[in-house]
């Protein structure tokens, strides 16, 4: 199949209605293009990527030491996880030094060799920032919790309780109370998270100083951008109203509450384009976890005058759980006409990875490379996560006393964390993966001994042979990094189908996500193409040789076809 790229050639004709792209598309295109808009990025969980001391654990230098797969991968940029000194109560998401790397991890000049190694590959590193939270044991937090005159008390959210209890209804993410008593001073502070991970004060302007100067630092380290850690929930209203009830129990079993006091402040802005300004001046990407429940909400992280994330991740096409032409199409119309330039994401370190939420348990591995397909070829920057292009798949805890992450102890059977999505890479099908020696901090699926970097790389119809051609084409073709986005046949209830087109070059992408096979007719005479040739870029499916001519494009179940026009 794949090696028979570029033989077919088809006539295209018929009809159906097309939009054409819209202004805020063509405004921002009209921009000078910056480095970000034109890389794949990739994520890291450093734990979990490649153990080079064997000791279970992933860590710096065996990131470096990987360094030339992922640049014959084609990635741009790799987003590592937080690898600063930490606890690891929520597995380093509780930063005790931000300008330190945690020993577990490596040392800084194993850091400074991973940033100068990946330069020479043009690989960029982008780092994560836990702005919400310090770890308890931050030295700011063990300062602060000393004494209530203490220097760095206002660092942090420090109240008394109301009525024997807490200072009010706020609730914890990960199904504990928001609010910690602290004996010591006999006061609480207050946690969006674990109690382990107090939220820091952002009202105070010496707080702010020193996060913008954490920033200053990895950046004249050689550091490419952040990944900006739980934005939404950096501010909250000081007069600490009581968040109101909402229907249904969360999770963890709890009744829920409208969070509109604790989350998606106005004043989250202002942080941002402070840190916008120092990102600017070091020609970094700001990236953002922003879960938003609508477009509106994830514009506003652009700013007003495009003044604060360049990237703010459209969370919402992650989190779109069964394949549904339809419900993409709505997706992608929605973000592409936000204005800002789209991120999509398929899976992360927080969410069951995609080879399950999309996988129908017969074509698996072509639901991997369809859905490879689709968020690659799209207008904007896409950010895989490790595993991905092997089709690594989800090795979820089957007993409590197994579970690493406390969210998953604490939700227990109801919520069982998120180990399963973050079990170590597959490089080969030695033992553990090839990923150590040792016994791995998490275990590694059965499927590991099909789905690794050695066998796939072998079999040129592998998934990650298709990810390795995706990213070839996309850096090679100016219609898929500069061309704008249109939906065709967009009443198509089973295939999604789009062009992609630049000045001088136009791709059409065709996506069946059907379980049964498809016939496409398209017009693209709107399009300005009369009487175009198909060629075939890519295919994850078996080529008919005959097809010259044929006036209408056939995909198997879930088959992805992806051609470029020529006139
Ligand atoms: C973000 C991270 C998640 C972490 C949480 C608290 O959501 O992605 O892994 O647990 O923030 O820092
Ligand atoms: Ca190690």
């Amino acid at each position: 199949m794949l090696e028979k790229i570029a033989i077919i050639t088809m006539m295209i004709f018929c009809s159906s209605l097309a939009a054409s792209p819209s202004n805020a598309q063509q405004q921002t295109d009209a921009h000078a293009r910056q480095w970000w808009q034109n890389a794949v990025f990739y994520e890291i969980y450093p734990r979990s990527f490649a153990d080079s001391n064997n000791d279970g654990i992933g860590d710096l230098n065996g990131i470096t030491s990987k360094l030339d797969y992922l640049h014959e991968l084609g990635v741009d940029a790799i987003w590592i996880t937080p690898c600063f000194p930490s606890p690891q109560v929520d597995f380093g998401y509780d930063v005790s030094d931000y300008e330190a790397i945690d020993p577990m991890y490596g040392t800084m000049q194993d850091f400074d060799r991973l940033v100068s190694e990946a330069k020479k590959r043009n690989i960029r590193v982008i780092l994560d920032f836990v702005v919400n939270h310090t770890s308890d044991q931050h030295k700011w937090f063990l300062d602060s919790r000393s004494s209530k005159t203490s220097k760095y008390r206002d660092w942090y959210i420090w109240r008394d309780g109301k009525n024997g209890g807490p200072p009010n209804n706020w609730q914890s993410e990960f199904g504990v109370p928001a609010w910690t008593f602290d004996k010591k001073t006999g006061q609480y502070y207050y946690n969006y998270f674990y109690p382990q991970q107090p939220d820091l004060n952002w009202r105070n302007p010496a707080v702010k100083d020193a996060m913008l100067d954490v920033t200053r630092f990895w950046y004249k380290r050689g550091v490419a951008g952040f990944r900006l850690d739980a934005v939404d929930t950096l501010f909250e209203d000081p007069n600490l109203t009581d968040n109101p009830p909402s229907p249904g129990k969360d999770k963890f079993g709890r009744p829920n509450f409208a969070r509109i006091y604790n989350t998606k402040l106005p004043e989250v802005h202002g942080a941002l384009q402070d840190l916008r300004k120092i990102a600017d001046q070091y020609d970094a990407v700001l990236i953002g976890e922003t879960w938003t429940k609508d477009i509106t909400e994830l514009k506003n992280y652009y700013g007003e005058n495009s003044n604060e994330l360049q990237m703010p991740m459209d969370l919402m096409f992650g989190t779109v759980n069964k394949l549904s032409a339809p419900e993409f199409r709505r997706q992608i119309a929605a973000v592409d006409t936000a204005g800002g330039w789209p991120v999509f994401v398929i899976s992360n370190h927080d969410m069951v990875r995609s080879y399950n939420r999309y996988g129908d348990g017969v074509h698996n591995d072509e639901i991997a490379k369809l859905m490879a397909s689709l968020y690659l070829t799209l207008r904007g920057s896409p950010i895989m996560y490790y595993g991905e292009e092997l089709g690594m798949q989800n090795n979820d805890p089957k007993r409590k006393e197994d579970v690493k992450d406390p969210q998953g102890i604490t939700g227990w059977p109801g919520e069982i964390g998120r180990d399963g999505e973050r079990t170590p890479m597959q490089w080969s099908d030695a033992k553990n993966a090839g990923f150590s020696t040792t016994k791995p901090w998490l275990p590694v699926p059965p499927s590991y001994n099909t789905h690794n970097v050695a066998a796939e790389s072998k079999d040129p119809n592998s998934i990650l042979s298709v990810y390795r051609q995706l990213l070839a084409i996309r850096h090679n073709e100016p219609a898929l990094l500069n061309g704008s986005y249109t939906a065709l046949n967009d009443d198509d209830p089973n295939v999604l189908s789009y062009l992609r087109k630049d000045k001088n070059e136009a791709i059409v992408v065709l996506l069946n996500m059907s379980n049964s096979p498809q016939k496409i007719k398209l017009n693209l005479a709107p399009q300005g193409f009369a009487s175009p040739k198909l060629t075939v870029l890519l295919s994850t499916f078996q080529q008919p040789t005959s097809a010259a001519a044929a006036d209408t494009v056939e995909l198997p179940p879930f088959g992805a076809l992806i051609t470029k026009i020529t006139k």
